[in-house]
């Protein structure tokens, strides 16, 4: 199989990690990035990698750059219909079937829109492996869905001609590594989210909400095994039906998370009162809104995404080796708070 790789969302947290892991470890493969801001040093830190210049929406660009790659990795926006399209639409017109690995995200298991168990625990944790026909049959408005059923469909009609991987990982902590932004979301936005509740720590019901976590590195090291396998014309991994790579190495309830922010918060004097107190669900409501997300809070502080990454372990013997969450949490926090 041939080493042409074409990458988009290079300046983000998950595709600049990814990025720069594939140029640092293979520096032998032909990198080609979509971006739409070249930041300003990034020739001089990447001076073998191709620029193409454009944005998600720029289908054209996107269909000719994905026609003449290998392996194509797609980063940035999980939801984004109209890139997906063009990627597939371009590895489609390859003589031989590409690889595509797709981000997706643990928040399509989210148990938000139902109120059984937000501020519980709840029991059910998904296996990438036992449980991946559930996985395609969950509900057409959960999160990220509309994208995996778009591969579904492909898969379904074109299995012959393309392989896909499904890269799922749960929420993400530590210094990512790319050109642009290298800090993930939860924590900022929890941070953020601290003043419009009386500056307090907050969780709902017992807070024993739980979700899965995984450290940056340990995430790269999984994107690292798929794209090698890749570029190996498919090597040890799976793909299509059976591509699909849960990635978490660890679980954490809300309220151990945001305890821990807490103390580091009220260490630091942004907050007088680091101890957590439980919220109604207005105030939870109350604390980030986007008009085309209802729920969104809810997803963020008070429902569960449990998952367990089967697959990888499997096929990759891959299992966290980075800092656990708790341990390194106080950096997360510290940039959380630098950017307030
Ligand atoms: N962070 C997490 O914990 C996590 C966990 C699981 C899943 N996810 C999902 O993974 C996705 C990426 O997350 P992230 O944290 O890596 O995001 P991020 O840091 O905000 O990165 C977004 C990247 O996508 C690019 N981008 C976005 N829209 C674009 C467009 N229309 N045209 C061209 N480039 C575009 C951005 O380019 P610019 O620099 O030009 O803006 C940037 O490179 C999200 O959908 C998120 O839901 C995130």
């Amino acid at each position: 199989m041939g080493r042409k790789i074409f990458l988009t969302g290079a300046t983000g947290y998950i595709g600049g990690s990814v990025f720069d892991t594939i140029v640092t470890h293979h520096p032998e493969y032909e990198v080609t990035v979509l971006l739409r801001n070249v930041p300003q040093d990034f020739s001089s830190r990447y001076p073998k990698v191709k620029i193409i210049k454009g944005d998600y929406d720029s289908h054209d660009i996107l269909a000719a750059a994905t026609s003449n790659a290998d392996v194509v990795v797609h980063n940035g926006n999980s939801d984004h219909e109209p890139s997906l399209k063009a990627i597939i639409s371009g590895l489609l017109t390859r003589q031989t079937p590409g690889f595509l690995l797709h981000l997706s995200g643990s928040g399509i298991l989210s148990d938000f829109r139902s109120d059984t168990y937000l501020g519980k625990l709840n029991p059910k944790i998904w296996s990438d492996v036992d449980d991946r026909d559930a996985i395609s049959r969950l509900p057409d408005d959960a999160l990220h869905r509309n994208t995996e059923m778009l591969l579904g469909k492909t898969v379904a009609e074109h299995g012959d001609k393309i392989n896909i991987a499904i890269m799922c990982p749960p929420d993400i902590y530590g210094k990512g590594k790319g050109p642009g932004k290298t800090w993930s979301a939860f924590v900022p936005m929890y941070v953020d989210s601290v003043p419009k509740v009386n500056n307090r720590i907050f969780y709902y019901r017992d807070g024993a909400n739980t979700r899965s976590w995984v450290h940056i590195d340990d995430l790269m090291t999984l994107y690292l095994h798929v794209v090698e396998a890749a570029v190996a014309g498919g090597g040890n991994a799976q793909w299509n039906r059976e591509g699909y790579y849960f990635a978490g190495t660890q679980e954490h309830s809300h309220i151990d998370v945001v305890s821990a922010i807490g103390k580091h918060l009220s260490a630091q004097g942004v907050i007088e009162n680091g101890a957590p107190v439980a919220v109604d669900i207005k105030a939870i409501d109350s604390t980030v809104n986007v008009p085309w997300l209802p729920g969104l809070a809810r997803y963020l502080w008070a429902s569960n995404s449990r998952t367990r990454a089967d697959r990888a372990r499997k096929l990759f013997g891959y299992q966290g080796k980075a800092p656990g969450l708790l341990e390194v949490l106080e950096a997360d926090v510290a940039h959380a708070i630098s950017k307030t």
